[in-house]
């Protein structure tokens, strides 16, 4: 069977796929608005340790295992360890967390789509405050709209996995990933020239501790893994497709570095938007669907900015959703032997159908509530809380005691000579991101 499988191109192929993966709804929407629900600054502080101590040791590990194992993300745990390992257990979560999280993702891949097509028709001009407010409120209360879009969202992830890691995934990434990074420069670039961009930089990156709270710092934590793909088994799936073994730690280190630019990169511009217009930073999940279109819709070259806009969020969605579903499609196609185009398409339809209790949430089923939450804050929380940080610490463990110094050492290519960055990788991975992650994870389930 592993002769059979396809690998990425080159390297770089690799690093535009998994920053796709990496970079998405989290950097551009999630991240801006728990940055600005917790504060700014001490958030950001907080965010930038945990991908630096907990987020670049865990991708390292996921990597290593990925490329030793040449599997899926069950597969590779006993490609790596031994048959019928009990860790590959880790690998069966990864794969529900997968149908969990593309369901839910969809769905607001889905709003992603509804307001870049409104940018585009130019729907936010000429209009009050109020009515470009209520476009959300509009979209919440339609399930046919809601299921409509995300229906075509799922229906382009689908079409893009379809094509295989070579023709698809990786074809995709080539052209999505570079126009990303040219528009969110332009936007950066624009964002120098209003009057909020001081603000916006000082609300960021000057950290005022006594804004921070135990959930936010958790929150910062939790963030840091669904934003570098973690604890699912993604980087595993994606790192089996890596040829030869590379300096996994460089590899890792960039794509921590360029996922965080983007987050911050997109942190300032939106907040440059909302400071230049007196807005407040805390608007929440609605800060993207409601606070900016109202600031598009006043200002010169509004129309531009938000085409640009809703595209690049856009881009950024699929190119992480493409990472999800292939999981799940890995996995099937090579350890039952499926053909990879009616499991894709099989796998697709399922999610689809678990996705629309997500996108019935805010109508339909909106007084459904399950441990007092809809579907749609159950899925984010059930996987964002606890089975990323779960998978985080039973990753790390793995890798860190049971994988012990020999991967490490494969891992850096630094040979056997002991050295400072092999003693922290081993001991991070064995104990201090588990340790801090269990500490997420605790909350996390203490909040059901
Ligand atoms: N990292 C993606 C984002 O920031 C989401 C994601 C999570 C993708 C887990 C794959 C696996 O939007």
């Amino acid at each position: 069977m592993s002769t059979a499988r396809s690998h990425w191109s080159t390297r770089f192929a690799f690093i535009l796929a998994a920053v796709g993966s990496a970079v998405g709804l989290g950097n551009l929407w999630k991240f801006p608005y728990m940055a600005g629900a917790n504060g700014g600054g001490a958030f950001v502080l907080i965010y930038l340790l945990c991908i630096a101590a907990v987020g670049v040791p865990i991708f390292i590990a996921e990597l290593y295992i990925g490329q030793k194992g040449q599997k899926n993300a069950v597969a590779s745990f006993e490609a790596t360890h031994e048959k019928n390992t009990p860790w590959r257990c880790i690998g069966f979560m990864g794969l529900a967390s997968a149908f969990i999280i593309l369901s839910f993702y969809s769905v607001v891949g889905g709003w992603i789509l509804d307001f870049s097509f409104k940018s585009i028709f130019n729907q936010f001009a000429g209009k009050s405050d109020e009515e470009v407010k209520g476009f959300l409120g509009a979209l919440f209360e339609s399930p046919w709209t809601q299921v409509g879009w995300h229906f075509v969202f799922m229906t382009g992830t689908v079409g893009i996995v379809l094509g295989g890691v070579r023709n698809g995934i990786e074809k995709w990434n080539k052209i999505l990933m570079p126009t990303l990074f040219a528009l969110l420069g332009v936007l950066f670039i624009y964002s120098f020239t209003l009057s909020g961009f001081s603000q916006s930089i000082s609300f960021l990156f000057s950290p005022d501790t006594s804004k921070l709270t135990a959930a936010g710092v958790l929150e910062a934590v939790g963030h840091s893994f669904f934003t570098l793909s973690l604890g699912m088994g993604a980087i595993i799936t994606y790192g089996s497709y890596l040829k030869k073994k590379e300096g996994l730690a460089k590899i890792a280190i960039t794509v921590a570095f360029l996922d965080t630019l983007v987050a911050l990169i997109a942190g300032v511009v939106i907040f440059s938007v909302v400071f230049t217009h007196g807005m407040e930073p805390g608007g929440g999940p609605t800060l993207l669907f409601q606070t900016l279109p109202v600031l598009f819709s006043k200002m010169t070259g509004g129309y531009i900015l938000a085409v640009a806009f809703f595209l690049l969020v856009a881009f950024a969605a699929f190119s992480s959703s493409v990472s999800l579903l292939e999981v799940a499609v890995a996995y099937w196609v090579e350890t039952k032997k499926k053909d990879r185009v009616r499991t894709t398409l099989l796998i697709g339809i399922v999610i689809f159908g678990i996705g629309v209790l997500s996108a019935l949430s805010t109508n339909v089923l909106s007084d459904v509530k399950i441990f007092k939450f809809t579907f749609f804050d159950l899925f984010d929380k059930l996987t964002s809380s606890i089975f990323l940080p779960l998978g985080g610490v039973l990753i790390s463990l793995f890798y860190g005691w049971v994988l012990g110094p020999k991967a490490i050492e494969e891992s850096l290519s630094l040979g056997k000579k002991p050295s400072l960055m092999k003693i922290g990788l081993l001991w991070t991975t064995r104990v201090l991101a588990p340790v801090a992650v269990m500490i997420v994870l605790v909350k996390g389930v203490m909040d059901f």
